[in-house]
Order: C-alpha cells, then structure tokens, then sequence
C-alpha cells in the first residue's frame, strides 16, 4: 500500500466563538466542547475568537481555557494576530494580520460554525456578513436568526403561523423615554406575576419574574441594560417542555428529537430557570425523554417543526415550550444557535434520540457544506 498519496482535501472548519454579547462566556464553554469533539480526521479547525470589544483573534482554541465553571468565566483576549474576513464573493480566504508583521493567509474556508450566542451572532448580523461573501455557515439565515432573537417578533411569526404564544406586550425604548407610566400601562392587561425581559438577549440575562406593579419599573430598567427593547410576558404555570429540530437532508422536512423537559429544583433557591441555574450550580435538572403523555411529547414535536419552518430556520434550532397546568402546550421560545455544550439540553436531547454529539457536529458541518449560498 502506497502512502504518498495526496491527502484527499479536508474541508476547512472556522469555529468562531465568544462574541460581543453578555453571552460571551457561555459561548467559550459551547467551544470548548465542540472544540473536543470535532473529529480533526475529517475537518481542519480554525478557532476564531472574537472578544468583547469586537477583535477577531486567532485561538488556540484550547478547551480547558474555554471552560466556564463557577470559579472562572473564560474570556477571548483582544490581543493577538488579528483575523480578517474577506467581503468579496471571489475569495474565501482568511488572513491574519499582527503589528509589524506581513499578512499571513490562513488558506480558504469551506464552512463557518459560528458558535455565537445572542445579539452580534445569534441575530443574522454575522450571518449577513458571510452571505455577502458567499462564505458557507452552520445555522440559520438573517432573516430567521433576526427573528429568533427578537422574543417580541418571534411571537409575531409564530401567532402568523397559527402557533400559540402566552399574552405579551413591548415597550419600545422611544415609548419609556416619552412617557414611562403609559408604557407601563400596556402591561395592565396581563396579569401577574410577569416576566420582564430584553427583547434580544438570551441565557435568561436581564430576565426577572415581577409579581406587583411596584416593582414592574425596576424590572423593565435591568432588562434595558441588556436590550432598550423590553418585552413583558404573562406568567404561565407549567412544565417546561424542549424538543431539538434539526434541519432535514435535501428537501425533507426538520427532524425532531425525543423531547426533554428543564426542571428547576426547589432546594436551589431558584424562581425560575435563570443564569446560575442553567449553568452554574445544580439548579435545574434535564431529562429526556420527559416523562409526559405521548400526546404532548408529539404537540411538542409538531409544534417544533412548524416554528422551525414558520421562521424559515436552517441547521438548528431547539424549541421551548410551556405544558400548562390545564393541559395546553404553548410555545415560549425558539434558539437558533442553542447551548451547545456536550450537557447542554440541544445536544443532550439528540444523544437520546440516536445521534451523539460528534456525531451532530458531524451532521450539522456537512448540513452547512451541502447547503447552496446566496437566496436559498
Ligand atoms: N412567560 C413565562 N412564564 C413562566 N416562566 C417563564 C416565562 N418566560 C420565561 N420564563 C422562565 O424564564 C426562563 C428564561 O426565559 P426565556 O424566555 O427562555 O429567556 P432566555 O432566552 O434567556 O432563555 C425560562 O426558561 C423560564 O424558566
Ligand atoms: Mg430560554
């Protein structure tokens, strides 16, 4: 057997991780493990990071520096050799550029997975810039990744579709500087507790459940630190029931995982499944598949592949939604690029139905590398 035989070629995987939101950190921990897992026989990685300040750098990617634990909070270092991307549709090819040094070209890339949480990744901002160059990425498109983050026009779609959303309203950041106690009147149809929440945030940042009208203002301030748009959510009481879409092969339809459900333990000290709980401490417990009757795991499922197509999603998504007390399921919300650790829920729910997480990584590449650039 002859071994001087040229390597057949690699596809070449930018992993971009980190990001300007206040979900940079949990953006690190979902590199550090698809950092791990990616097979490097198949794909050549590139780790990007991109700091808080907006600096494209280039990683080592190493994934314990990645890890998020309660004593660390990882963080992408604007220093080193910068990254560019190029703008043009004729090149795909990375350049990386340091003080006093030549540009230095990283070779092309095949595929962008853009590891991105919340507004400046999840939101079809970076996703606009790789369909201006026709560079290939993992995920959804502008117009579903906008949609996604936004909880105010998601709700929108989604009742367009004939989907069930909870009672809601917005305030808008022109509406609370013009007239704070008129703003606060749109809430006055819901009743509470609420949720107060920026519009476009994610890992339940900002987020506080209000059970008066006293302390509606204070609530509506924190979330405007994260986004001026803030949206008001009436309480629902129910079980909080996921289920994991992923895009279909060719022209089929999404497929849909078992469904899990997210339960916040009672000893935890927590009101609802908020920061600590999701990622610090054993606030909140997965399962999959949920304990709930075939009936409801099958609403669930079908109620995940219609958001998915109601928004026009690529890739991924996981779809959250609320099994109430009196038997409705209703959908809370859609994540386009949801937490993807190997324990995060979107993974967790696939390795119950079959599909490990190599092996989703695997999948979601070549989703992204098959898939046509420009309007699909
Ligand atoms: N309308 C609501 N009723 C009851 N609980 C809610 C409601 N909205 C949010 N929550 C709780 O807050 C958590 C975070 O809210 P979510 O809308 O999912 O924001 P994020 O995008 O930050 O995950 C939910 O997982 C749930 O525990
Ligand atoms: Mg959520």
């Amino acid at each position: 057997m002859t071994t001087d035989q040229p390597a057949p070629h690699k596809p070449r995987v930018a992993i971009v991780f980190g990001g300007r939101s206040s979900e940079h950190a949990v953006s690190c921990a979902t590199a550090a493990g698809v950092m791990r897992a990616i097979d490097r026989d198949a794909y050549d990685v590139i780790p990007i990071g991109i700091s808080r300040d907006g600096h494209w750098v280039l990683s080592d990617g190493d994934p314990q520096l990645l890890e998020l634990t309660a004593d660390r909070t990882p963080e992408v270092a604007p220093d080193g050799a910068g990254v560019v991307v190029p703008l043009a549709t004729t090149d795909r090819t990375l350049t990386t550029l340091e003080p006093q040094e030549i540009p230095r070209s990283l070779g092309e890339v095949d595929v962008v997975f853009p590891l991105l949480h919340g507004p400046f990744g999840e939101d079809g901002t970076i996703q606009g810039m790789f369909e201006m160059a026709d560079i290939r990425y993992v995920g959804s498109g502008v117009f579903a990744s906008a949609a996604g983050m936004d909880k105010h026009y998601m709700k929108v779609l989604f009742a367009g579709a004939g989907l069930p959303v909870g009672p809601y309203a917005v305030i808008t950041d022109s509406q609370w500087q013009r007239d704070k106690a008129a703003a606060m009147d749109a809430v006055g149809a819901l009743d509470y507790p609420v949720f107060v929440k920026p519009a476009r945030a994610g890992s339940s940042m900002g987020i506080s459940k209000v059970s008066t009208p006293e302390a509606l203002e204070g609530a509506i301030e924190m979330a405007r630190e994260h986004d001026r748009k803030v949206i008001v959510e009436q309480g629902i009481v129910g079980r909080e029931i996921e289920c994991a879409v992923l895009q279909g092969r060719r022209t089929d339809g999404p497929r849909v995982s078992h469904v899990g459900e997210i339960e916040v333990t009672a000893d935890g000290g927590h009101e609802f499944y908020d920061f600590e709980a999701k990622y610090l401490d054993d606030g909140a417990v997965l399962s999959c598949p949920a304990n709930v009757p075939d009936t409801v795991s099958a609403e669930v499922q079908r109620l995940a592949g219609a958001a998915f197509e109601a928004l026009g999603c690529e890739g991924l998504a996981r779809v959250d939604c609320f099994y109430t007390d009196t038997g409705e399921v209703i959908i809370n919300e859609i994540n386009t690029m949801p937490g993807f650790t190997p324990h995060s829920m979107y993974p967790q729910m696939w390795e119950a139905t079959g599909l490990p997480y190599p092996q989703l990584i695997d999948e979601l590449i070549q989703l992204a590398l098959t898939r046509p650039v420009g309007l699909r």
